[in-house]
């Protein structure tokens, strides 16, 4: 039988959070379950950062991107004695389960804990990446996509007055799920992800083909983590061979993972913090919740660790033929 309940946000932020620390709370609350908010991710179960939380602690926090628990990525839970003292730490405050929201990263700390220390766990998935298998989407990717759009929308004004050509930087180390996104959406005509290496040819092809369809600004899309090396080379390049054209560089970084959470984030992010402590007080640990053709789902965490989300290609062709005439 649960009576305490632990919450926290670990690796990077993400829009959408907060929302559903508001939903874990508030659901402990209702199953007279007391909810314990951790701050710093693991780092603060090591720091013994716990604190009680209530209905009211988590008023006003809805609409607020960043998390009120804060996150931290922790190297010391990646050892032994990191994570013996968050076990004590728990035991002393007398918590029976965890909710663990973040991406990957923080799954696998989740499961390496459980299994140490019998510890119930539930991961609810949080990354503007979203790039966790087994689920559609994760919180904070609807939010992140919809504030890198609306700034590619106003770099293509500034972009058209001066026949430029704009390569903007998207978030994403290991995915191109969000460039891919917001590639199609932006009508970029070119989207650069790591999952497929762009030579330079087609790079130059699409700009031709572009130009002499009378384009005169083109948006180029490149995800953080692209296999064609730096977006600056890549410009410089462009610039050379396009002479009549300025090639220009925007890095939206962290702007991405700031902001109101959009309505399709906060609902998605209430879903998953009520489905998770009813999984826990149903008995299963181990899992995390997702979804899958909008409904709920829950999948053991091994076969999410184990797993690979895939990008949808399909964005890419579509993008193509739409920008291709
Ligand atoms: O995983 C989310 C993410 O925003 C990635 O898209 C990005 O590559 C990374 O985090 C940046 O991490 P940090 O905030 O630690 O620089």
């Amino acid at each position: 039988m649960i009576k305490k309940i632990g919450v926290l946000t670990s690796g990077g932020d993400a829009q959408g959070m907060n929302a559903c620390i508001r939903s874990v709370v508030r659901t402990s609350w209702q199953h007279n379950i007391v909810p314990y908010g951790i701050e710093r991710g693991y780092e603060g179960l090591i720091n013994n950062l716990i604190t009680k939380m209530d209905p009211r602690s988590v008023g006003n926090i809805v609409q607020l991107g960043g998390t009120m628990l804060k996150c931290a990525r922790s190297k010391r839970f990646r050892t032994k004695e990191g994570r013996k003292q968050a076990y004590d730490n728990l035991m002393a405050a007398g918590i029976d389960a965890l909710v663990i929201i973040g991406g990957d990263g923080s799954l696998t700390g989740a499961t390496i804990f459980s299994q140490e220390y019998n510890i119930p766990v539930i991961g609810i998935p949080a990354t503007i990446d979203n790039d966790i298998y087994g689920t559609d989407f994760t919180i904070g990717f609807d939010t992140a996509a919809n504030v890198a759009l609306d700034a590619i929308d106003k770099i293509r004004d500034t972009a058209d007055s001066h026949n430029r050509i704009f390569f903007i930087e998207i978030m994403g180390r290991e995915s191109g799920a969000l460039a891919l996104q917001v590639g199609l959406a932006s009508g970029a005509e070119i989207v650069m992800i790591p999952e497929i290496l762009t030579q330079e040819k087609e790079i130059f092809e699409a700009l031709e083909t572009s130009i002499n369809n009378g384009k005169t600004s083109h948006i180029i899309v490149v995800a953080e983590g692209n296999k064609s090396g730096s977006i600056y080379e890549i410009a410089n390049k462009v610039e050379e061979r396009f002479i009549d054209f300025e090639a220009k560089v925007a890095i939206l970084g962290h702007i991405q993972r700031g902001g109101s959470p959009s309505c399709y984030d906060r609902i998605l992010a209430s879903e998953f913090g009520v489905y998770a402590v009813k999984q826990l007080i149903s008995g299963n640990s181990n899992v995390m919740v997702g979804t899958k053709n909008r409904k709920l789902i829950l999948q053991p965490i091994e076969k999410v660790l184990n797993g690979k989300s895939e990008i949808d290609k399909n964005l890419l062709d579509i993008g193509k033929v739409l920008t291709s005439i």
